[in-house]
């Protein structure tokens, strides 16, 4: 039986209260003697309890039974391609990679089977660097829970719609749509069209916020009022669950006897977020060169260096080109900070190929790379008239820590092993009637 439906609470970081049963919803405390209905309050809190109050996030749960009530975790029994922070499997290469989509699994594979890690960053133990895993699936998860105690997760579907049921609300997340899952908040990923594929950025570091603003004003790029949080839903189901955790970087699982989706009312400012990317208000050159990528930044989490982003989460959506005289792809460039791509649909502008809806790519640190031949020769004779790049959604998770591959990225068939060629045969450019310079 499932109280609530799928409302949702607008704003991002703001202070929601929801109540799917009336009256259920404390007013004026948080913990008053006896809790309506004989709910159970619990604060989640998602920062210190003494974090600056403009970094605070906590929230309060009013549900059927406490949290505290379960078994020991023992280590999470099947084999997990999940690897976590230090990633040191294999050495962080400086080589440009580039894999393949992720392949649908032939066997029955829900999200946290599903997931599959390809690199990562950082340390979870000290609380900085992510992780990117994408996942592959083909069930809905079912009696089963899961969350990660190491980091926030940052859902990016390519095919196929998610529904998550979460302790705070059910949210649809279809692709072209993203989903933020706190740190710690329990998580059932259901599959809407029977299989799903996409990316999860796991961030160790500090939660992500929207990025300032400058000079671009009060308005612009990923609004705050379009992040969507759930408004209460529960569960009141009496069938053992699977809880499966990860924490410091290993899989554990226990039994509870009953859903652990059972908030029936919360308040607070921290939750889980839906947002939809064409939502994203783009803003670029309308003269002439185009800025530099972070002008498309949706979220960042900060680092300890102000600007430095511990990652940042970058989109590339549909947008018009009309500079003038100017190189319009993404130009060649060595980046201090390490790049971690992916596709949800359509052509990235700086590759005429190899780069698939469901692959991914990694440039770290000062990796050489920007557009392959055949993109450069196009864009160099393009007539510049205004144009559109519609139907296209590539994303970044990029991060001021190298990414270092897992064994299992670095040994899957789908990595390529040609993706250098990309950049060769660009012709070298001449002076004329100059000989023998610089000999
Ligand atoms: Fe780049």
């Amino acid at each position: 039986m499932s109280k609530g439906d799928h409302r949702v609470l607008t704003g991002f970081g703001n202070h929601h209260a929801s109540e799917a049963a009336a009256g259920a919803l404390p007013v004026g405390r948080n913990s008053p003697q006896q809790v309506p209905y004989g709910l159970y309050a619990e604060q989640f809190s998602a920062t210190a309890f003494t974090a600056p109050r403009h970094e605070n996030q906590r929230s309060w749960f009013y549900r059927l039974r406490p949290t505290a009530d379960h078994p020991p975790y023992r280590p999470y029994a099947r084999e997990s391609r999940l690897r976590s922070a230090p990633f040191g499997e294999r050495p962080a290469s400086p080589n440009r990679l580039r894999w393949n989509p992720l392949q649908m699994p032939t066997e029955a594979t829900d999200f946290v089977d599903g997931l599959v890690s390809y690199a990562g960053n950082g340390d979870v133990a000290a609380g900085f660097g992510c992780a990117v895993h994408l996942y592959a699936a083909n069930r809905s998860m079912t009696d089963r829970a899961f969350f990660s105690a190491d980091g926030e997760l940052l859902i990016v579907p390519q095919s196929g719609r998610l529904r998550i049921v979460t302790e705070q609300g059910v949210l649809i997340v279809p692709p072209l749509h993203i989903a933020l899952i706190p740190r710690g908040i329990r998580i059932r990923a259901e599959l809407l069209d029977g299989a799903a594929r996409g990316y999860v950025c796991e961030n160790y570091g500090a939660p992500f916020r929207l990025p300032d603003l400058g000079p671009i004003g009060a308005n612009g790029l990923a609004n705050p009022r379009d992040f969507e949080a759930p408004a209460a839903s529960y569960e009141d189901v009496e069938r053992p669950c699977e809880l499966i955790q990860k924490f410091q970087g290993q899989l554990w699982a226990t039994m509870v006897p009953q859903s652990p989706f059972d908030v029936v009312a919360w308040h607070g400012n921290i939750s889980p977020y839906r947002y939809d990317l064409s939502r994203f208000n783009v803003i670029n050159t309308v003269s002439f060169d185009h800025p530099d990528p972070s002008i498309f930044t949706v979220l960042t989490s900060p680092s300890d260096r102000t600007g430095v982003a511990n990652v940042d989460f970058v989109v590339f959506p549909p947008r018009w080109m009309v500079a003038e005289d100017t190189f319009r792809p993404p130009w060649f460039h060595r980046n201090v900070m390490s790049e971690f791509m992916g596709l949800v649909q359509g052509e990235y502008d700086a590759k005429a190929g190899g780069f698939l809806p469901g692959g991914a790519s990694l440039h770290n640190c000062m990796a050489s790379h920007g557009p392959d031949v055949d993109s450069y020769r196009r864009a160099v004779s393009a007539e510049l008239n205004p144009q559109k790049i519609e139907g296209s959604m590539a994303f970044m998770f990029e991060s001021r820590y190298a990414f270092r591959p897992t064994e299992w990225a670095m040994e899957t068939s789908l990595l390529q092993s040609d993706y250098d060629a990309c950049w060769s045969g660009f012709r070298k450019a001449e002076l004329p009637g100059i000989e023998g310079r610089g000999a």
